[in-house]
């Protein structure tokens, strides 16, 4: 979809999209198309159910005496209710019923209502967000019936009056538009294709072009030098394990890093605690976590952020083989804590064991925060709106739930406490990998807490809001959703840049 800021002006052929606010109030636009159409908007404003709540859509096609193929006009709801999310998802629903109507142009001329939470720049840039984020497809294993997935949408004009501002606010979004989908790319990627050195050779060769400083550390080498919580998870796979680290400097040279840590099974089949068939569809996406650290990485680093971040994915295939790691089998962690295995289906916590401690102790980093497909208990404890968020810090915590409603990339705080602790003691080693009881969630979180060296941390279960099973959100379009790229980039934005 190829995108372009323009002034107002005549309208170009296409669809000419115009806003009313609730009440069928037109908006200036909107006034205008109808004038133009001798007053089809009003007529059809008649027969219809349009008021101008948020969302709703008239269509007009073939407007008589006009060049444009089609009028759009979208209810904006209540103008003090307008703010920079709504936009987003209204740029989406426009574009979705575009695509629904094979329109190949579009004009988007949504006038802001006086009263309105947002800037007329702001409001275009992030109207055009949403639409981008909707134009999202994963389509590349179809071979028949393309006709049917084609989007002839092609050409996209935003009509506003300062269109060097609205571009420059949208320039930050674009970067973080590409995250997203790169995170969307590798969730929604078959796992015959995305096995770990393939994802990490994907992360090098996306984000180096970018400025992004990347090293990688295989099997062999990890095994040396102790990871052997994460080399636990990966053994029984034919595929090798990977670390991948990656740093994106554009702070001040002193500053000390922030950094991401992300679970990448890019294949959870439970090990030999296999999971049953239907607990096994869809494990392609337990490297969620990994994909959101990695399109966090690359939104940062197109976008040019004030910041030095680390992200650090840990990768594996989680499989049963004659060299799987056994329940009861114990494992020694990088950090020289012991862990007895009794289910290696509880894998996604022995990666990030690991992979927490190597960024500790090597960027001492001014927090850490790590995002995990790591347990079901959070699905059934929060559903699908809300991620589950751990920590040990406050006010990293407190800047995350706002991070995270600003962007309606929601998280909600659970608890850790020594009561949970007592679950994963373990009988032989330093801990045991389950909690063996309720609170799976929490259990699993405690867990991660031993690798906590006095760093501020957070925690997000991600398990719930990864991939979307059921009803699909205006803004995503497709199985994997990116979730918590945006979240990540807000809050750096909001907090860390210099
Ligand atoms: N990757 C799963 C968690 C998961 C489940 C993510 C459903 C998304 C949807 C994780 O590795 C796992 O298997 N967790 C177990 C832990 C249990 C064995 C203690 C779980 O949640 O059942
Ligand atoms: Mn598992
Ligand atoms: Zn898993």
């Amino acid at each position: 979809m190829q995108i372009s800021f323009v002034a107002p002006s005549n309208i170009a052929a296409g669809a000419w999209v115009v806003g009313a606010a609730d009440g069928s109030a037109l908006l200036p636009a909107a006034v205008r198309a109808d004038k133009a159409s001798g007053g089809a908007l009003t007529r059809a404003l008649k027969i219809s159910r349009f008021t101008g709540k948020a969302g709703q859509m008239l269509e007009v096609l073939a407007p008589a005496g006009m060049a444009v193929s089609r009028l759009l006009l979208v209810g904006l709801g209540k103008p003090e209710s307008v703010d920079e999310k709504g936009l987003e998802i209204l740029g989406a629903q426009i574009v979705a019923r575009l695509y629904a109507g094979g329109e190949r142009a579009a004009s988007l001329e949504i006038d802001v209502p006086k009263g309105a939470n947002v800037k007329k720049a702001e409001a275009a840039a992030h109207l055009v967000f949403g639409a981008r984020l909707r134009s999202y497809a994963f389509d590349k294993y179809r071979t028949r019936n393309l006709d049917e997935f084609e989007k002839k949408l092609t050409t996209l004009r935003i009509v506003t009056p300062d269109t060097a501002a609205a571009k420059k606010a949208y320039g930050g979004l674009a970067a973080v538009a590409d995250g997203i989908f790169l995170a969307r790319d590798l969730v929604n990627e078959p796992p015959n294709v995305l096995y770990p050195a393939e994802f990490a050779r994907r992360a090098k060769t996306l984000l180096s072009k970018l400025g992004v400083k990347i090293e990688i550390l295989g099997e062999a080498e990890m095994k040396k030098r102790g990871f052997g919580a994460l080399v636990g998870v990966g053994q029984g796979s034919d595929r090798e394990s990977q670390l991948v680290v990656m740093q994106w400097n554009g702070g001040k040279k002193s500053a000390k890093p922030i950094a991401f840590v992300g679970k990448g099974v890019c294949f959870d089949s439970g090990g030999l605690s296999l999971k049953p068939g239907g607990g096994m569809m869809g494990m392609k996406g337990d490297m969620a976590g990994a994909a959101c650290v990695t399109g966090t990485m690359l939104a940062l680093a197109a976008r040019k952020a004030k910041v030095n971040a680390v992200g650090v994915i840990g990768l594996v295939e989680n499989m049963p083989s004659g060299d799987a790691t056994r329940p009861d089998d114990v494992l020694r962690s990088l950090s020289g804590q012991t862990i007895e295995v009794l289910n290696t289906d509880a894998e996604g916590r022995l990666v990030l064991a690991d992979a927490l401690t190597y960024t500790q102790r090597r960027f001492k980093p001014k927090f850490v925060i790590d995002l995990a497909t790591l347990t079901g208990a959070i699905v059934q404890a929060l559903g699908y709106e809300h991620a589950g968020v751990f920590s040990n810090d406050d006010q990293l915590v407190q800047r995350i739930q706002v991070a995270g409603r600003t962007t309606g990339e929601r998280v909600w705080q659970l608890p850790l406490d020594p009561f949970y602790d007592k679950m994963i003691k373990s009988k032989i080693a330093d801990m045991k990998n389950i909690g063996g009881g309720n609170s799976g969630a929490i259990t699993a979180a405690q867990f991660l807490l031993r690798f906590i060296e006095k760093t501020p941390w957070a925690h997000l279960d991600i398990a719930g809001v990864a991939w979307q099973d059921g009803e699909q959100k205006p803004t995503i379009p497709s199985w994997g959703t990116g979730w918590g790229v945006r979240l990540l980039n807000r809050l750096v934005k909001d907090h860390y840049e210099n």
